[in-house]
């Protein structure tokens, strides 16, 4: 990181502090214009990014990476989601020339086997779609939130992504569960119906299942692998 995207990263950071979501990804996409993204898994957080980023008209790329292995829920969402706001949004899709060989090679559930393969089916459905979906662009917000993981906890609003090389604007990061609900309810906005059925955190169907009240809310996604290699590589955290 240069000096000058050092400087910039510190003043977005106390005007972050100073302004809510919405007049904040306003700020960003004019200083930014045509290189600001937002990656949107149609996740209940997710939902309510959009819903501040089209109610605003504002000239942020939406895109989601569909890895093909989301839920049937998670498409209907995404077609309510453009009926409804009636904007474009971008799909990017593992590169074939990686996938054809790879699940030839390991099967179409390759992910129980190993972590290494679950990693490895990561990278190809998510981590290189989004490499590309980033390219160019200079701010990426995500829908992260401190409530969902341990080592979400001590993330800040405005963050460098190194391995990016992208700044990273995490909107909603500090809401309540309650807030986010309730937030979604008052406009109305379309969300996912498998958030009703104990789903908390959504990823790929046959890696995330329900969780029982009290449960780690991360405690669905690769339920069956060590807590502390429960992330995918779309977001490293220090
Ligand atoms: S993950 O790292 O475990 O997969 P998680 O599901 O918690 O991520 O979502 C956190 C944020 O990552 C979302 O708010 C969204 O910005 C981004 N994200 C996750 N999955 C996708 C996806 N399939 N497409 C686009 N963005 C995604
Ligand atoms: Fe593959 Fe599961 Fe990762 Fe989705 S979450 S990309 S199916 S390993």
């Amino acid at each position: 990181m240069n000096t000058q995207t050092e400087q910039y990263i510190s003043s977005l950071i106390t005007r972050s502090k100073e302004l809510e979501p919405a007049p904040f990804l306003k700020t960003i996409s004019n200083e930014f214009p045509n290189a600001v993204v937002f990656s949107s898994s149609f996740s209940f957080e997710d939902q309510v990014i959009t819903h501040l980023i089209a109610s605003q008209q504002l000239p942020i790329q939406i895109f989601t990476l569909d890895t093909g292995r989301l839920f049937a829920e998670t498409y209907s969402v995404w077609n309510s989601t453009l009926e409804r706001y009636q904007i474009p949004i971008k799909a990017y899709y593992p590169n074939q020339d990686s996938l054809e060989p790879f699940v030839e090679s390991n099967g179409p559930n390759a992910f129980y086997a190993s972590v290494d393969l679950r990693k490895a089916c990561c990278h190809i459905r998510k981590v290189e779609p989004l490499k590309r979906a980033l390219a160019g662009n200079q701010i990426w917000i995500t829908g992260l939130r401190s409530a969902h993981s341990a080592a979400r906890q001590g993330l800040d609003k405005i963050e460098w992504d190194q391995g990016n090389g992208i700044i990273k604007y995490h909107p909603i990061l500090d809401w309540t569960n309650e807030q986010v609900a309730d937030f979604i309810a008052a406009n109305n906005i379309p969300y996912n119906p498998l958030h009703d059925k104990g789903f908390v955190s959504i990823g790929c169907a046959p890696c995330t299942r329900a969780i029982q009240p009290g449960e780690d809310f991360r405690a669905g996604r690769w339920w069956w692998e060590d807590a502390n290699k429960k992330e995918c590589g779309l977001h490293e955290h220090k």
